[in-house]
């Protein structure tokens, strides 16, 4: 068992869901709040966000945009496709993954934070978009059928998540043949000490729950998809002080990938 697994047995996972809800509730409401990560169109630029995608979204899912890379590139999204955003937050990913797929395709975004879906609800909703629907519910068990969609997309959100192996297992469930997974997530390059791991703020702030590169990959290649493309997201900057310093001691940082399904 890779160290992650072991230490996520240790967190108190009911608290962390408590917590992240927390964290996520105020990145909805409050996004120009404090926080120890950043938000907004500023930070979607420096990852790579086309600013004519911005531009064509909502500005108020945008200032509440807590992703950690940019991965569109790699997801290669089709008119007419069917698309699941896991974690979709204030609806920044899957609004843009409806414009790529237009009104032919589908986006389905899942989240458990009710603030978070209902604020994607009520832009959705006044933007008059037909292709997407947020449901609420657990990446890891989002009770989507059996291959049902083209790709799988996720930013910045398996990292909170304890057990990652069931994240990718349920992303590989809802792919069908040839599609793919493509995600932006935070990782480590060497394994966190137990103090980090099983410090729930510091899983919610997306350090505590980074997993190690190789066992990511290899979690992802265990699920029954290839990892065709991976690289390291340096324009994603950590802004806490603990956070940074996780990030020069043990090489936490931000990645994108695309996986696919054969
Ligand atoms: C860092 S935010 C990213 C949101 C969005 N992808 C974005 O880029 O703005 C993480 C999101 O994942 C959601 N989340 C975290 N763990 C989850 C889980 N196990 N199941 C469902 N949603 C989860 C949180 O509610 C939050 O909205």
């Amino acid at each position: 068992m890779d160290t992650a697994t072991v230490h996520a047995k240790r967190v108190d996972t009911a608290a962390l869901e408590q917590k992240v809800k927390a964290m996520y509730r105020d990145v909805a409401l409050d996004p120009l709040g404090e926080f120890h990560f950043e938000m907004g169109r500023a930070l979607a630029e420096r990852l790579g966000y086309v600013p004519a995608d911005l531009d064509a979204i909502p500005s108020a899912a945008i200032a509440s945009f807590a992703g950690v890379g940019y991965y569109f590139d790699l997801a290669h999204l089709k008119p007419g496709e069917t698309v699941v955003d896991l974690g979709s937050g204030s609806g920044t990913d899957s609004f843009i993954a409806a414009g790529k797929v237009g009104k032919t395709g589908t986006v389905i975004g899942v989240d458990m934070t009710d603030e978070q879906l209902a604020k994607s609800e009520r832009l959705r909703a006044a933007a008059g978009l037909g292709n997407i629907t947020y449901r609420k519910g657990y990446i890891d068990a989002t009770g989507l059928a059996d291959a049902s969609c083209d790709a799988v997309i996720s930013n910045g959100v398996i990292n909170l998540v304890p057990d990652k192996r069931t994240v990718f297992r349920e992303a590989a469930r809802l792919l069908k043949p040839g599609g793919r997974l493509a995600l932006a997530d935070i990782v480590t390059e060497a394994p966190l000490p137990e103090g980090i791991t099983c410090d729930a703020t510091l899983w919610a702030a997306c350090i505590g729950g980074a997993m190690q590169i190789g066992d990511y990959t290899s979690a992802i290649e265990a699920a029954g998809l290839r990892v065709t493309k991976l690289r390291d997201n340096p324009q994603y900057l950590f802004i806490s002080e603990n956070a940074q310093g996780a990030a020069r001691k043990y090489g936490v940082k931000s990645i994108s990938l695309v996986a696919t399904k054969d």
